[in-house]
């Protein structure tokens, strides 16, 4: 393998930056040319190609968002756009791509995989929805930057003796609300996973100020419905005082952790290894204390698991 190439693609991930520096400099040191694609798949389409060198990716480790850019590519998904990217990539001499995104990213990786350009995945989504790794590069810094907003509502909920309802991320999935909730002692979560009903979560927060409890924190993932809309109706169901936050893309910014660095940079040369051993249509991954490497066909047939126990673990904790 003499000549390679990178993208990110989808929703930006704390993190990225770290896998696009794993990728690029253990390259290098294999003796391998590395290339990065501007924007994704869109990219591929445009011809937007730059050649990267060690100190291209310099002073990144520690960025959020991602030096390639990212982007969403209709064009990618029509054949007329495939057919040119892969022509694209045919007469660069491109003869590996490693593709760092979510689930999306990897079906698009997966069409130029069977079209004959080996590639390669790394998940990186703050959803954390992707089978096959117990976490995503850039989940860990969304999960912390939640857990921060709760303390921070927190402090003014409890100040003013209200409800709190936060809406998170997560797309249709709940880990985000599942795991920050955890982490940030929420009363009640709301995930699409699990069914939810609304008396109950009333009933839950009538029980609370019975025995003295001045404030709550509820956590809607995105998916399970509008946080507005639930503010609204509990506000109707309990007469009490509430506000609502929705957190957005700020989730998505920021520095990423510790985790998510080293993750990423052991994703990022696991990925390059596998290119170099001849091996292509596999998403690396983190699973049980080990990274791997799972076919995309596995990937596109699972579903990440919801962990009910985390779930009623919270649930008993935040009584
Ligand atoms: O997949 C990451 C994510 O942030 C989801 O949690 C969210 O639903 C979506 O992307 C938002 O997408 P956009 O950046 O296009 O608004």
């Amino acid at each position: 393998m003499k000549k390679i190439a990178v993208l990110t693609s989808g929703g930006d991930a704390p993190g990225m930056n770290a896998a696009i520096r794993a990728v690029v400099r253990k390259s290098i040191f294999q003796g391998i040319v590395i290339n990065g694609i501007r924007r994704g798949f869109h990219g591929l389409v445009n011809e937007e190609i730059e050649p990267l060198g060690v100190s291209s990716v310099a002073d990144i480790i520690h960025r959020g968002g991602t030096r390639l850019h990212t982007a969403r590519s209709d064009e990618f998904l029509t054949a007329e756009g495939q057919g040119e990217a892969i022509a694209f990539l045919t007469r660069e001499k491109i003869e590996g791509l490693i593709v760092i995104g979510g689930e999306g990213s990897f079906k698009g990786a997966n069409v130029l995989d069977k079209a004959g350009i080996p590639t390669i995945g790394i998940p990186a989504t703050i959803d954390n929805d992707i089978p096959c790794t117990d976490y995503c590069v850039g989940f860990d810094t969304a999960l912390n930057t939640v857990t921060d907003a709760i303390n921070k509502l927190r402090d003014t909920t409890s100040s003013h003796e209200r409800v709190s309802v936060l809406e998170v991320m997560g797309r249709f999935t709940g880990h985000i609300a599942l795991l920050a909730g955890l982490a940030g002692g929420a009363e009640s979560i709301i995930v699409p996973e699990v069914s939810f009903n609304l008396l109950e979560i009333r009933n839950r927060l009538l029980r609370g100020l019975n025995r003295g409890k001045l404030h709550s924190i509820i956590l809607v993932a995105e998916g399970a419905g509008s946080a507005i809309e639930i503010g609204r109706e509990l506000e109707h169901l309990t007469g009490m005082d509430i506000r609502v936050t929705t957190l957005g893309h700020l989730q998505r910014g920021g520095t990423p952790s510790a985790f998510d660095r080293i993750l990423a940079s052991r994703l990022g040369a696991k990925a390059v290894d596998l290119l170099e051993d001849g091996q292509s249509g596999l998403a690396t991954g983190y699973l049980q204390g080990e990274i791997v490497a799972t076919s995309y066909e596995k990937v596109f047939s699972e579903k990440k698991q919801f962990s009910r126990e985390d779930y009623e673990l919270a649930s008993i904790l935040a009584n």
